[in-house]
């Protein structure tokens, strides 16, 4: 199949919405980078109104109050050219001090304290270079314990499930309610060695999910609003929430929610328009 590639450069502000446009416009995976969103819709019957939706639903972003695309750049790339193509964005990345994310395709020589994740993040979001990413493994770095039952909703590329299990964790439980997502997931847990310690379901939320003792999630403001009573269920009391993917113009609703019982000691990072927060449960 030949395939229409996409690069979107847009600031961070309107990365979630051009994602979900991208979505609907029938894109198989969207990556998104500091600068830009990368992604390929399918060259098959309907192309053509495809792109007039997607340019269309782009034109839109100003009136919803998010930056507009700076640039839009289109080419066409047989199956094996876009398997391909994307990996110039993603290279071996240092994120907070310890953790090193390496893509599957490259080689790297690992320092002694370092934990090392192998990544092929295919179509699924979390190759590390997000800031929302980011915020989430640095937290992870800090609060998570060898011993560790954890949490990870809304897994992605499984990037920080892994990441949890590498930093000693004893058990993982990750979600996420994409099934590609679920499968790429499934795909770097294996690669990365940590199947006995990290399984990955097809889920909403926190449904099934087992007493933890970190709970992560980087989803968006309003997915973790609404989750947060879950989430309040799931965490056992003196255990930690980590969650990210919240603009900095939604911040104010989460932190007031996390200044509330059951959470108490609230941590902040932000980065690039972006915040994460971290809270003890009570
Ligand atoms: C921003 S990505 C985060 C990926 C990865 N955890 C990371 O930090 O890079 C958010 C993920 O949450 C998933 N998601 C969104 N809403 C969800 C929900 N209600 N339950 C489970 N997963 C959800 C999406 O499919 C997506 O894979």
């Amino acid at each position: 199949m030949k395939w229409l590639e996409l690069h979107i450069l847009v600031p961070s502000d309107s990365h979630d919405a051009v994602a979900e446009i991208c979505r609907q416009a029938g894109a198989q995976g969207v990556s998104l980078y500091a600068d830009r969103v990368i992604t390929a819709l399918p060259i098959t019957e309907g192309l053509d109104e495809r792109v007039r939706f997607f340019k269309a639903q782009l034109s839109h972003l100003p009136e919803w109050g998010l930056p507009p695309v700076q640039h839009l750049t289109e080419q066409v790339r047989d199956e094996k050219e876009w398997a391909e193509a994307w990996k110039e964005f993603f290279h071996v990345l240092r994120v907070g001090e310890r953790v090193v994310i390496k893509p599957s395709w490259e080689d790297y020589t690992p320092r002694e304290a370092d934990v090392v994740i192998e990544l092929d993040p295919g179509m699924a979001f979390g190759t590390g270079q997000h800031e929302t990413t980011q915020l989430c493994l640095e937290f992870l770095e800090k609060l998570v314990q060898p011993g560790m039952v954890v949490a990870d909703i809304g897994t992605g590329s499984g990037i920080l499930a892994i990441t949890a299990a590498k930093l000693g964790a004893i058990s993982v439980w990750a979600v996420d309610n994409d099934p590609v997502a679920v499968l790429t997931a499934k795909g770097n847990v294996a690669r990365n060695g940590v199947e006995r310690l990290v399984s990955v379901h097809l889920a909403d939320g926190c449904e099934d999910a087992p007493e933890c003792d970190l709970l992560v999630a980087n989803i968006t403001a309003e997915v973790i609003e609404n989750l947060l009573p879950d989430f309040a269920r799931c965490i056992r009391r003196g255990g930690w929430l980590v969650v990210s993917g919240i603009v900095q113009e939604r911040s104010g609703r989460i932190r007031s929610a996390l200044q509330q019982t059951p959470w108490n000691h609230l941590q902040h990072r932000e980065r690039g328009g972006w915040c994460a927060f971290a809270a003890r449960r009570g």
